[in-house]
């Protein structure tokens, strides 16, 4: 018999990290499964997809740049992705149905909170950037409580837009990066996409000062990232990046469609995950 079929689909997508760490978790849970990385481009998307479970494919993972270009296909949405407006995660469902799911918002926080131990509940957020790497975790992130969560975006109209879209979850209002420069923070959280071009968010070093802040880049690479280095020159009790995050969402995606929940700590320590 064949081992069951599962992809990441994105494109690029040859420095993925997914199919290795699905490989750990399917050993762990002695799953007869394969993951493969598949670039596929936007203008054979959805005839991909559709022909990736017409011949029996399970479950698909969905990276960058095809998150949001997905959300109408699936026959059922999650509310988690309808609220994240992106999607990361394909699956069957017993009905034979396509589901989409978002699992990136809850791997974040339980990066945050399980892996680091970083409190959200009373403290206050930053949140760095507003496109989508911003909109899919602000739900699960404002599900917390938190004192107050700020976003902050170079496009001053997308913070505002994005901070009025998620008011119903908790406390979230949009600031400039000028405007920052009296407030502190105990978690900046990067979701700008500025690391990708070696850039970082333009952050006025005081906010760091004598604080106890923790700063959490949502991007990964194998050297620290611009904001990264940044944090730690300035005084960052911790700077980190988002490899963690990256686990702790393909553990969700594997529950999904195995319905097991794999360690994931075995799996943080063999891509060594700083914390
Ligand atoms: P993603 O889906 O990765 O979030 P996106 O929707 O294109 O991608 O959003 C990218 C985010 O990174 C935006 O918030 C963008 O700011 P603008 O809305 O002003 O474009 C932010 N960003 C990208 N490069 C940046 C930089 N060098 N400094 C600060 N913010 C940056």
């Amino acid at each position: 018999m064949a081992p069951d079929r599962y992809a990441v689909i994105g494109h690029p997508i040859s420095h993925s990290r997914s199919p290795f760490i699905h490989r750990l978790f399917a050993q762990q849970c002695q799953q007869y499964m394969i993951y493969t990385a598949i670039d596929v481009t936007a203008n054979r998307l959805s005839s991909w997809v559709a022909k990736f479970f017409a011949t029996g494919g399970r479950g698909l993972n969905v990276t960058v740049p095809h998150k949001q270009s997905l959300l109408t296909m699936p026959s059922r949405l999650s509310e988690r992705a309808r609220v994240a407006g992106a999607l990361n995660t394909l699956l069957l469902d017993p009905q034979g149905q396509l589901h989409g799911d978002n699992t990136d918002g809850i791997g974040l926080v339980r990066d945050l909170t399980e892996n680091l131990g970083v409190t959200i509940t009373a403290h206050r957020v930053l949140m760095l950037g507003a496109g989508g790497a911003a909109r899919g975790v602000l739900a699960p992130l404002l599900e917390l409580n938190p004192a107050q969560l700020v976003v902050v975006n170079r496009t001053e109209q997308r913070a505002v837009d994005l901070a009025a879209g998620f008011s119903r979850f908790g406390p979230i209002r949009a600031s400039t990066y000028a405007e920052l420069g009296g407030m502190h923070f105990d978690l900046i959280i990067n979701a700008t996409a500025a690391g990708l071009a070696g850039e970082r968010p333009p952050l006025p070093p005081a906010i760091l000062t004598g604080r106890d802040t923790v700063c959490y880049d949502m991007g990964y690479a194998d050297e620290p990232t611009p904001f990264v280095r940044w944090a730690h020159e300035h005084g960052a009790s911790r700077a980190v990046m988002g490899l963690g995050m990256l686990v702790e969402q393909a553990a969700e995606s594997f529950y999904l469609w195995r319905g097991m929940r794999p360690s994931t700590t075995t799996v943080r320590n063999a891509l060594e995950v700083r914390t």
